[in-house]
């Protein structure tokens, strides 16, 4: 089952070839991915609309590359698989259009993935983890916690009430001069800095649920500079704060996960890992704690290879497999979907303020 995958949903524009059926570790064919950090980070963010037309100019280049370090032509492929949402409206567009038109001229079955799905299956293109398993997903623009049951049976138990963490480590690093985009950065100047140093809060810590929350924490951020004495920041002060953010927020997360995983298995108690997935995995403390708590509840700890934790189309194409395994294809009117949970079941969070889809 040879699959097309098609990302453009953030600021990634990404196509690859995945053949579904060989071993794990065989899968990805073809990966073309171009990551748009350069044109947004005079901005310090996505912009949407500067995504949409970066979309607009690279994706059938990408999609050409792809084709071609896999070897194949569009009458090789079993299937198309696309982002149909959630995520910028404009890039979504730009990805349907063009998943629909290859689909369309070349008779071939089409696949409207959930990008969520695609985050939430990964663990399973490449390390073959069985149903059920606990997913986290932490990235700029996500932050969930899900029981995964099985292809398009998600549960959720918990999400932000307000910023998603990469989103946190985002702000954060814009404030201390840090750069874009900020979470590795971050990172980075923790390494020399002293969590004991300022003493910051971990939001939610103890609260019954397993939601999160990380605005009440960069407002402790903002406010402990403004008690530092005038001027810049030194590089000390620095790595000083994003040492104590880095713990605080490591520390609030490994809380509501540990609340997460007592819930999985009650519910579960044939649940197999926690995995990880989302660009926010890639932080290395917040690894480390992970893997502690899956240890200490005997489950395998997944974190899939970066390069598929962050956004990209061998996960896109890899989910529409899963579905079309069981059956499932498109008709070519399905129409882009801007917000698109993956647990429509799921009670409102606890808290007031945006919730990320
Ligand atoms: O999944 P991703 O590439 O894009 C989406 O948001 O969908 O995630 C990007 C986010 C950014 O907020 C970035 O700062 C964060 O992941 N991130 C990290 C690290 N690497 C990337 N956050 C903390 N530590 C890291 N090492
Ligand atoms: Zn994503």
């Amino acid at each position: 089952m040879l699959i097309l995958g098609i990302e453009t949903s953030c600021d990634e524009t990404a196509a690859a070839v995945v053949r579904a059926d060989a071993p794990k570790g065989e899968r990805v064919v073809s990966e073309a991915i171009l990551s748009q950090l350069d044109e947004h980070r005079p901005y310090g963010g996505v912009v949407p609309e500067i995504a949409a037309r970066s979309h607009l100019d690279h994706i059938d280049t990408l999609v050409a590359q792809a084709m071609e370090q896999a070897g194949a032509g569009f009458a090789d492929l079993d299937a198309i698989a696309v982002t149909a949402g959630p995520g910028l409206i404009g890039g979504v567009i730009v990805g349907v259009m063009t998943a629909k038109a290859i689909a369309a001229v070349h008779r071939k079955p089409l696949v409207a993935v959930n990008h969520l799905e695609g985050h939430a299956l990964t663990p399973r293109l490449s390390d073959d983890v069985p149903f059920p398993y606990l997913l986290l997903l932490v990235s700029g623009g996500h932050c969930q916690i899900l029981a995964v049951e099985d292809v398009g049976r998600y549960r959720r138990l918990g999400t932000t009430i307000d910023d998603a963490a990469g989103e946190a480590f985002d702000k954060v690093a814009k404030m201390l001069g840090l750069g874009y985009p900020g979470g590795p950065a971050l990172q980075k100047a923790a390494e020399r800095g002293d969590p004991r140093r300022f003493d910051l809060p971990r939001p939610m810590k103890g609260r019954p649920g397993c939601d999160f929350s990380f605005s009440g924490l960069k407002t402790s951020v903002r406010q402990t500079v403004e008690k530092l004495p005038p001027g810049p920041l030194t590089p000390q002060d620095k790595a000083d704060l994003a040492a104590s953010f880095q713990a605080a927020l490591v520390d609030s997360v490994r809380d509501r996960v540990k609340k997460a995983i007592q819930q999985f298995k009650e519910l579960y108690p044939h649940g197999t890992a926690l995995v990880t997935a989302g660009g926010v995995a890639a932080n290395a403390p917040l690894r480390a704690g992970l893997k502690a708590l899956a240890e200490q509840a005997k489950l395998d700890f997944v974190a899939p290879p970066l390069k598929w934790c962050t956004d990209n189309a061998a996960m896109i194409a890899w989910a529409g497999a899963e579905h079309l395994r069981r059956g499932a294809a498109a008709s070519l009117d399905f129409k882009p979907r801007p917000r698109w949970p993956l647990d429509p079941d799921a009670p409102k969070s606890t808290g007031a303020g945006a919730v990320k889809a």
